[in-house]
């Protein structure tokens, strides 16, 4: 495993590990590993040739009151773990590799930005979308793999995409959960034991809502009130939003039709968690 922290030697490996048509896949992540970034990288390892993974905690993407000054950093043991997976190159760069003094360029997806978690955390996708295309621009990957965990960040990614004309196939993965249904996430860490169970109300009340879906209720607001009473029961849990939008879009539907995803978010102490599910018609 190659590991790089200048943009230079990034782009020659990753030009050399593409020579001669050779697929090459990029996992991009903020590092802290776990089984929900490592079945990214074994996605990757299966469709491509070649994988590029990437660490860097992206100032960009952080509200001034969120956790980026605390956000876990165990670089030897990702690096382990990287190693094992047999990926080929790591991109670790240091910040300002990425954002040298006097960067005023942004990349905005202008709409959907604003949508779920863009509308608590202001400016959060448009962190997300500029450190993005920088990465398609430096490892050039013909696939990246991005989870459905985050499907907010998955419909953003897939419109700039589309509409910037980036020659590279965007790839899905499923959610990976921990054997009580949390969804696994490297904010997981900050939580205590207390906290740890209630964190369990976040796929409560998104089976709640599937449930009352499975059995023909069609109306979001309906389906969403009862996602919502899940919570009522839970004082240290803040729920932040708990809504039901198109895929693509992320514009609220209101009755559920065609495919819908049931977004939530919610702060368990002063951790915020999300998750989510489909439904399908
Ligand atoms: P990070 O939170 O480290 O996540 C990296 C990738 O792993 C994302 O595509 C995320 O959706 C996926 N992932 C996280 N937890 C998962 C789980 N439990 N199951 C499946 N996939 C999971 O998302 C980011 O970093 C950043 O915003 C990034 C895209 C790297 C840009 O900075």
């Amino acid at each position: 495993m190659k590991i790089a922290v200048t943009i230079a030697e990034t782009r020659a490996a990753c030009r050399a590990a593409r020579a001669s048509g050779r697929r090459l896949g990029l996992v991009p992540t903020m590092g802290a590993l776990h089984e929900g970034h490592l079945s990214l990288v074994r996605a990757a390892k299966a469709m491509c040739d070649a994988v590029a993974v990437s660490i860097f905690v992206n100032p960009a993407q952080f509200g001034p009151n969120e956790d980026l000054s605390r956000y876990p950093r165990p670089f030897e043991r990702d690096c382990q773990l990287l190693e094992k997976e047999g990926i080929d190159i790591l991109f670790a760069p240091r910040v300002e590799e990425i954002y040298p003094p006097g960067a005023v360029s942004w990349v905005l997806v202008e709409g959907l930005s604003e949508k779920l978690d863009g509308g608590s955390r202001p400016g959060h996708f448009r962190g997300v979308t500029t450190i993005v295309a920088k990465l398609f621009h430096i490892v050039e990957p013909d696939v990246a793999f991005f989870g459905q965990k985050d499907a907010a960040q998955l419909a953003v990614i897939r419109r700039m995409v589309a509409d910037l004309n980036f020659p590279v196939q965007i790839v899905a993965c499923p959610i990976v959960r921990e054997p009580d249904g949390l969804a696994m996430s490297s904010r997981n860490a900050y939580l205590d034991r207390e906290e740890r169970v209630r964190a369990r109300v976040l796929q409560r009340g998104l089976q709640e809502a599937r449930k009352q879906f499975l059995a023909g209720e069609r109306t979001a607001a309906k389906l969403i009130s009862i996602g919502k009473e899940a919570f009522a029961c839970e004082p240290v849990v803040r729920l932040d939003y708990f809504e039901i939008v198109d895929p693509d879009t992320l514009e609220p539907i209101e009755r559920v039709s065609q495919e819908a995803l049931v977004g939530v978010a919610a702060f368990v102490g002063k951790t915020r968690l999300i998750d989510n599910l489909l439904l399908g018609p």
